[in-house]
C-alpha cells in the first residue's frame, strides 16, 4: 500500500473496501433498494446498507440546521451516533467494521438544531494521524500491527455511544471506552478506566444496560483474560462512576459476545459460535470466523453475586446479535433478540471455508427463554416474535433491565408489492398485542439505525418520538435527520433536518436527555 494517495485515489480504496464488505451486511441489514458496487472504481451511491457505511472522513459542523416542519418543544437533548469513517485506505482484506470511530451529534433545543461531528481521538487514530497510515491493519489481529503501535490501546471506539456521568463513551468491545465531551466531542480521554478501576487492558461491552431503577450501567468484558481467553468480566457502576460490583465467570468457548441482557435481578449472556481463531489471526485473516458444528449457549447468574450460580441452556447453531430487550416473570427468564439461522455477517468467513451463506444471515426477532431454577432437558426455548428482519432492535432505553411494552427498529418492508423491491422502513412494535406499525421509506431512502427520545423522563413508556438518520440515494447519499411521533409512525416524520452533506457512517446510536447533560459545559 502506498502512504500517499490523492483523493480519488482514497475513496476509490476506501469506499470500496466499505461497499464491498457492505454487501454482505445488505442481506442482513437492510435486503432492499439495491446493491452496493461489486467491481472496482468509484463506489456506486446506491440505496441500501451499504450507504450508511459509505465513508466521509470529513468532520462537519453546521449551527441552525435547517429544518423542515416542527421540532416538538419538549424534544430537548441530544442524537450521537458512531460508526466506522476509514481514517485511510483499508486493507483489501479488512472488513467495514475496522474505520475509525467518526461520532455525530445532533443538539437540539427549543427548536433549534446544531450538528458536529468529530472523530474519536483513540491511541490508534493519533499515532495513524502522526505517521499518515494504517498501522492496525486487520480487524482485531495484533498480529499484523506495525511495531510501533506495540502497547497502545486497539480500539477504534466506532460500535456506540453512551452518556454516563456527564460524559459520552464512545464504545469498541474490544478495549476500554474513550470518554468524550458531551457537547463538543472533544476526546478527554481514549483509554478511560473509570478513575484506574478497570485495567487499561479492559474489553468493554459495546451495549451496556441502564438499571430502570437506580440509572447503575451494567457491563462485560469477554476475552478479559488476553487474546482467546474463555473468562468474562462483568461489572456494574454506578450514576457517579464508582464500581459496585464485579465477577468473572467462564464460557463454554470464547466467541463473539456482542450484546447481552440484564434483568433486575440477573445477567443473561448468548453464545454463539462466532469463535475467536487464532490460526486465522496468525495467517493474516480477521479475529472471527462462523463455527456451525457448535451448540448455543444461553445462560444467566445472579446479579452482585460470584457467578458460581451460572446456568447454561443449550440449542443448536444459530446467532442472536442485538438485544432489544429482556425481563423476568414467575420464574423464567426472557430475552427478546434478532436471530439468524447462520453466520450474520457474510463477510466474515466460515471455518469450514463455505461461500457466504446470504439467507442464513438474515435475522428476525425472536423470544429466547428458560426457567430461573434450571430444566430438565437443558435446552432453552425459542419462539418468533415478529416477522421483521430487524438486525438493530431497541427500545425505550429506560426499560432496559425491565418489563417492557414497546420495540423499535429500521427494517425492510416485511410485504413488498409483489415485483417491487422492499423499501426501508421504521417499525413500532407492540410486544404485548404481537401486532407493529410501519413507515415506509421512499426506495432512494436508507434508514438507519434509530433511538427512542420519550417526552420527558418520566413520561409513560413509549410516549415519545423516534429518531433516525436517512441517506438519499439520489442525492449523493445527502442525509437528514428524521423525527416520528413514536406513537403513530405511520405517519411519517413529524420534522426532517436537512443536511447539506453525507452523514457519517453509522452503526448504533443514542439519545441522550437535557437532564443527563452536566449542568455546566465539562
Ligand atoms: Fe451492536
Amino acid at each position: 500500500m502506498t502512504t500517499r494517495m490523492n483523493r480519488r485515489g482514497f475513496l476509490a480504496a476506501a469506499g470500496v473496501t466499505a461497499t464491498a464488505a457492505a454487501a454482505g451486511a445488505l442481506a442482513a441489514e437492510a435486503p432492499s433498494g439495491g446493491s452496493p458496487a461489486a467491481g472496482g472504481g468509484a463506489p456506486q451511491r446506491t440505496a441500501g446498507a451499504g450507504a450508511q457505511f459509505a465513508p466521509l472522513r470529513a468532520e462537519v459542523q453546521i449551527d441552525d440546521c435547517i429544518v423542515e416542519g416542527e421540532i416538538p418543544s419538549e424534544l430537548n437533548g441530544g442524537f450521537y451516533t458512531v460508526g466506522p469513517d476509514p481514517q485511510y485506505p483499508m486493507d483489501p482484506k479488512n472488513i467495514v467494521f475496522d474505520g475509525e470511530g467518526h461520532v455525530r451529534m445532533f443538539r437540539i433545543r427549543n427548536g433549534r438544531v446544531s450538528y458536529r461531528t468529530r472523530y474519536v481521538r483513540t491511541e490508534r487514530y493519533v499515532a495513524q494521524n502522526k505517521a499518515g497510515r494504517i498501522l492496525m491493519p486487520i480487524y482485531r489481529n495484533p498480529y499484523m500491527d506495525d511495531p510501533s503501535v506495540k502497547g497502545l490501546s486497539r480500539s477504534t471506539a466506532n460500535t456506540h455511544v453512551v452518556p454516563h456521568n456527564g460524559l459520552l463513551l464512545a464504545l469498541k468491545e474490544d478495549s476500554p471506552p474513550a470518554a468524550m465531551n458531551l457537547d463538543t466531542l472533544e476526546t478527554i480521554d481514549p483509554v478511560y478506566t473509570f478513575g484506574d478501576q478497570l485495567p487499561r487492558t479492559q474489553p468493554f461491552t459495546a451495549h451496556p444496560k441502564f438499571d430502570a431503577h437506580t440509572g447503575n450501567m451494567i457491563a462485560f468484558g469477554y476475552e478479559a483474560e488476553g487474546l482467546g481467553s474463555d473468562t468474562v468480566a462483568v461489572f456494574e457502576i454506578d450514576t457517579v462512576g464508582r464500581k459496585l460490583w464485579e465477577t468473572k465467570i467462564k464460557v463454554p468457548y470464547a466467541g463473539m459476545l456482542h450484546d447481552f441482557a440484564v434483568t433486575e435481578n440477573h445477567v443473561a449472556l448468548f453464545v454463539v459460535p462466532m469463535i475467536v481463531d487464532l490460526e486465522q489471526m496468525k495467517r493474516g485473516g480477521i479475529h472471527w470466523s462462523w463455527d456451525k458444528t457448535k451448540p448455543t449457549y444461553f445462560g444467566f447468574f445472579r446479579r452482585g453475586g460470584d457467578g458460581k450460580d451460572l446456568k447454561w441452556f443449550t440449542g443448536p447453531a444459530r446467532s442472536g446479535t442485538h438485544t432489544m430487550g429482556a425481563f423476568e416473570d414467575k420464574g423464567r427468564l426472557y430475552l427478546d433478540t434478532e436471530v439468524t439461522p447462520g453466520n450474520p455477517f457474510p463477510f466474515m468467513p466460515n471455518r469450514d471455508g463455505s461461500p457466504p451463506d446470504i439467507p442464513g444471515s438474515r435475522s428476525t426477532l425472536h423470544r429466547i427463554s428458560a426457567s430461573l431454577k434450571g430444566g430438565r432437558n437443558k435446552g432453552y426455548d425459542i419462539e418468533l416474535l415478529f416477522p421483521l428482519s430487524a438486525p438493530l432492535p431497541r427500545q425505550d432505553d429506560r426499560y432496559n433491565t425491565a418489563h417492557y411494552r414497546y420495540g423499535f427498529a429500521n427494517c425492510p418492508d416485511p410485504e413488498p408489492p409483489a415485483g417491487q423491491p422492499a423499501v426501508n422502513c421504521i417499525a413500532r412494535m407492540d410486544i404485548q398485542t404481537k401486532s407493529y406499525r410501519l413507515w415506509k421509506a421512499k426506495p432512494t431512502e436508507t434508514v438507519g439505525e434509530v433511538v427512542f427520545a420519550p417526552k420527558s423522563p418520566t413520561a409513560p413508556e413509549g410516549q415519545g418520538y423516534i429518531l433516525a438518520t436517512v441517506w438519499h440515494a439520489d442525492q449523493n447519499l445527502r442525509s437528514d435527520l428524521v423525527i416520528l411521533d413514536a406513537e403513530r409512525v405511520e405517519e411519517g416524520p413529524i420534522a426532517r433536518v436537512l443536511l447539506p452533506v453525507q452523514a457519517a457512517p453509522q452503526v448504533h446510536g443514542w439519545w441522550v436527555r437535557e437532564d443527563q447533560y452536566p449542568a455546566q459545559p465539562a
